[in-house]
């Protein structure tokens, strides 16, 4: 009933000259219903604490009508025209300004100090529609940017009531750089290291068989059934490649890591092997991994510095890709301009489903003067501006998060050189779990990136 209603407003009721009132009426109020929310269950001008945002909804628990006590929202929505008054179109398609300011601007509400319960906000002005999820501190598409038509507007609101009723639980993060040696490896395992001793449950896969660094360092071999096996024969239980590893305190606490070792028989494949042996080849994982969405609160995936299988496979299967990079190596910020402008977009594009985005660079592992500083920087000048001649794309956010005018602010988070780390690989404990600077400088790049 209500789809068809859709479909028949797409058809001919909307002009383009609707104001926001108006689209608000005929589309997004009939949109939050179409999602399963009730009158009582949704309101319009939610006070974010940050601005206003259109409208925020949320199911009403025994007493607490949403609509009453107005607290809590765990949807948000905001409304956009069709066409500025002067006539222009205002275009929520992907890349346009229009579409980058709404972007920060769902971003912004939904990291807002009265929508710590929101995880979904959705951004239209009725000709375009994306959802975006929120989990913890990182804001992500969910869904592209999807122009919508009264063939697809069906598909488009199931899509999206399936995920709000059944979200996700975990972030899956891949830390990559297609740049060896920049500390990938460390980062992931003193990151989830850090995480758990947060109160998380994390999961962290080692995808890099040529090398297993990762399962080395814990000490840990695959078990009876191995990631591999899970890849290629979808009846086996991807839950038996799990081994779990303990840390336990003098004080009797203890926290356990949830890893999925290398699988060495990876390592013998071809690349062309692997493309046949399994099927739908670097989308398999992802497809693999997706009970663990529900079951974590993250999932970290170490995999090989080069782009082939498990690269692919890896940034295919993750939500977000953090990026470590060295200030005093051109090569390790060329390489992180190039999985942000190329290897990203390549991703999306074979996913259409919004994901995965790059966040900021950071600077890991060296203690950096401020001479050299001042080199990095003018070398991320000249990647910035060479780039954004070449194809107008913008890695400005991407290298300087903070860069607003008029303060230019270049500050790029960093990750200080701290020699047990490095040492820790040897004690077959991640440095984070059994040394206190260690874990400081790790919190400090989960609280910068991941957690509020
Ligand atoms: N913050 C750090 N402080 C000291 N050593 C580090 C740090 N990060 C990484 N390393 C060291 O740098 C080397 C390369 O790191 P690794 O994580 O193996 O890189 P990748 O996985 O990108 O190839 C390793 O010897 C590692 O111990
Ligand atoms: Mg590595």
């Amino acid at each position: 009933m209500l789809l068809t209603y859709f479909e028949q407003v797409l058809d001919n009721i909307l002009p383009d000259e609707s104001n926001e009132t108006y689209i608000s009426d005929i589309f997004v109020r009939p949109l939050i219903n179409a999602l399963g929310f009730n009158q009582q269950e949704h309101f319009s001008e939610f006070k974010t604490g940050d601005g206003n945002v259109d409208f925020a909804a949320r199911k009403n628990v025994n007493s607490d009508i949403f609509a009453l006590s107005r607290i809590n929202p765990y949807l948000l929505i905001e409304v956009k025209v069709r066409a500025t008054v002067a006539g222009a179109k205002f275009n929520l398609s992907e890349g346009t300004p229009e579409y980058i300011n709404t972007k920060e601007q769902m971003k912004k509400y939904l990291l807002a100090s009265k929508c710590k319960t929101s995880q979904w906000g959705i951004i239209t002005n009725s000709v375009h529609l994306q959802l975006f999820r929120r989990h913890g501190k990182v804001v992500f598409p969910a869904t592209p940017s999807t122009l919508i038509k009264k063939d697809n507007i069906n598909a488009i609101v199931c899509h999206i009531k399936n995920l709000i009723d059944n979200p996700p639980k975990a972030l899956t993060i891949c830390v990559y750089n297609n740049k060896g040696g920049v500390g990938k490896t460390t980062t992931t395992l003193n990151l989830a290291a850090t995480l758990v001793q947060q109160g998380k449950r994390v999961l962290l896969i080692d995808f890099d068989p040529q090398q297993g660094d990762l399962s080395k360092s814990l000490g840990l071999q695959v078990g009876k059934v191995s990631l591999y096996d899970c890849l290629s024969d979808r009846d086996l239980n991807i839950h038996d490649t799990v081994q779990p590893f303990t840390v336990k305190f003098k004080s009797g606490k203890s926290f356990q890591l949830d890893v999925i070792p290398a699988d060495p028989k990876l390592e013998n494949f071809t690349q062309q092997d692997l493309a046949t042996r399994i099927e739908k080849g670097s989308a398999r994982l992802k497809d693999a991994l997706k009970v663990f969405v529900y079951e974590y609160d993250y999932i970290l995936i170490d995999c090989p510095t080069s782009w082939m299988f498990f690269s692919q496979s890896s940034l295919y299967a993750c939500d977000v890709v953090l990026i470590p990079t060295k200030h005093n190596n051109l090569a390790s910020l060329n390489n992180a301009a190039k999985v942000i402008k190329e290897l990203v977009p390549e991703v999306n594009a074979a996913r259409q489903d919004g994901g995965p985005i790059a966040l900021p660079i950071f600077f890991n592992g060296e203690s950096i003067t401020l001479p050299q500083l001042k080199i990095a920087n003018q070398e991320i000048e000249t990647i910035i501006s060479r780039e954004f001649k070449a194809s107008n794309f913008n890695l400005r956010p991407y290298f300087y998060p903070n860069y607003i005018k008029p303060d230019r602010n270049t500050e790029i988070f960093s990750l200080p050189n701290y020699a047990i780390v490095a040492g820790a690989a040897f004690d077959r404990v991640p440095a984070a779990f059994k040394h206190s600077t260690a874990y400081e400088y790790y919190f400090k790049l989960a609280k910068e990136y991941f957690i509020l």
